[in-house]
């Protein structure tokens, strides 16, 4: 019988994560203190976050010890199977061979846990009592609730206000594990209060609902932030992922020619792909693909520029491929993936031709979410459909070329909380969202002054 999944006993859960800092083929550029314009210390950082994860958001270290209680928590769902599709391949008739790297099996059901758990336990050697976080789809917001209840500390979390409508489970998630959720914008913060002022119909967005957890951390006692994706330790800790991934496909007798996964702010495409990132910068011919969505085009159409993590502008400038701070996407279902930047990493690593983007339009990842739930079973989250879509358009390539290129999708997440997106799909509600130019250069005009990187590259709108 053909072998289905490669299991890994807990005997091989990678026991460090892989720091991509120390291989990256150009030094990456500072982020800047958006007072002086000088580049930020680690004193600059600390009201926000722990002393212990500031120095490793820097560490030029190669390998980082995971610490045995981490990995405690970590056995709870790692680690994760790996999965060949063969029915999406019978299906797609490709000669290519899928495999998925499952992270759907953390019991909030995506890979955030990797990082939630890392960043609870950092704050809490740290003597933090309290974090705070915004979420998108709520996917990030659960996990960090999870986290934070296992290392017994309080969680608040602000929620995009149109994901928190369109996912009230997630926020019941959240609660069942303790946290607390209010929809963003909220009354309950400075930054709230004045994007209500402006417009009280917002649906809110990720940009706005950091300004709020900022904002209360930086204003609360033994309070910390704790942010889901973008920065240099997130991706670092979800690369248990990627380590996982390469000791599996050896398993298999296979090394992946493409890597795919969806981006939002990064970390899970990160997480699978920089481990074999650093294969490729030593010499490995692999494509690695980040795929966001055609109505949040941060990677395909936005520049390289320095921009603000946040709306309200409370975050240090940093280095990345942006919309603007002021850009707020479309009300797509793939709420995690509604961010107007990218994990400077992943932004750098795009400038130096080590990986690539592409954006889907909703509908088509939808329709690749449901051959996927009808061949392999899984349902995945709207944000994991944008990577699912693009491995049915590497696939139909292969068959076209004739070419047993071997896929490795990075599955981030079920969508059995997300059935309200699914439903509006199949009773035909929902649509693209097309991106006028004006859009853009009006959100990039409020981007125009700030200092530039050395490498910056204009938008290609
Ligand atoms: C299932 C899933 N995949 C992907 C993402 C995108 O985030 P990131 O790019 O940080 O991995 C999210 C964010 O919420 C998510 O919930």
């Amino acid at each position: 019988m053909e072998v289905k999944k490669i299991f890994l006993p807990e005997s091989e859960l990678p026991r460090q994560w892989y720091n991509i800092l120390a291989d990256m083929p150009t030094p990456m550029e500072p982020p800047l203190h958006p007072g002086t314009g000088k580049p930020v210390g680690p004193e600059d950082l600390a009201p926000i976050f722990p002393m212990n994860l500031i120095e490793q958001e820097v560490s030029p270290q190669r390998f980082i010890d995971i610490p045995e209680d981490i990995l405690k928590v970590y056995t709870i769902w790692r680690p994760t199977p790996m999965y060949r599709a063969y029915n999406l391949e019978k299906y797609l008739k490709t000669p290519a061979k899928i495999y998925f790297k499952n992270e759907g099996v953390s019991p909030a059901g995506s890979h955030k846990p990797n990082t939630a758990v890392a960043q609870a336990y950092f704050n809490k050697v740290a003597g933090t009592k309290k974090i705070t976080t915004e979420t998108g789809a709520g996917q990030w917001g659960s996990a960090l609730s999870m986290a934070c209840a296992f290392f017994g500390l309080e969680c608040k979390v602000y929620m995009v206000k149109i994901s928190f409508n369109q996912k009230p489970y997630r926020r019941l998630m959240m609660e069942t594990w303790g946290a607390n959720c209010v929809a963003s914008p909220s009354t309950e913060t400075k930054a709230g209060r004045s994007i209500l002022a402006q417009n009280p119909d917002s649906p809110g967005s990720l940009g706005i609902a950091i300004s709020e957890a900022v904002e209360a951390a930086v204003s609360g006692e033994n309070t910390k932030y704790s942010l889901g994706s973008v920065l240099n330790h997130v991706m670092l800790h979800q690369t248990v992922n990627g380590l996982e991934c390469q000791k599996q496909m050896a398993i298999a007798g296979d090394y992946p020619d493409v890597i795919i996964g969806c981006a939002g702010g990064g970390s899970n495409f990160a997480g699978c792909s920089f481990p074999f990132a650093r294969d490729k910068i030593n010499g490995k011919d692999i494509d690695i693909i980040a795929v966001e969505p055609a109505s949040c085009p941060t990677m395909t159409r936005g520049p390289f520029a320095y921009d603000f993590g946040d709306t309200v502008q409370m975050t240090p400038l940093i280095p990345m491929h942006t919309l603007g701070h002021s850009f707020v996407p479309a009300p797509i279902h793939a709420g995690g993936l509604r961010y107007h930047g990218m994990a400077p990493t992943v932004s750098q690593l795009i400038l130096d031709g080590v990986i690539r983007a592409e954006a889907i339009p909703q509908l088509e990842t939808f329709q690749a979410g449901i051959t996927f739930a009808r061949t392999e079973g899984f349902i995945s989250a709207p944000e994991t459909n944008h990577a699912v879509a693009m491995v049915i358009r590497e696939a139909a390539k292969a068959r076209e070329e004739g070419k047993e290129k071997v896929i490795l999708l990075n599955w981030s997440g079920h969508g059995l909380v997300d059935m309200a997106a699914y439903e509006a799909y199949l009773r035909g509600k929902l649509s693209d969202h097309a991106l006028p130019e004006e859009e853009i250069s009006r959100a990039l005009n409020d981007i125009a002054n700030l200092p530039k990187p050395k490498q910056y590259r204009a938008a290609k709108i």
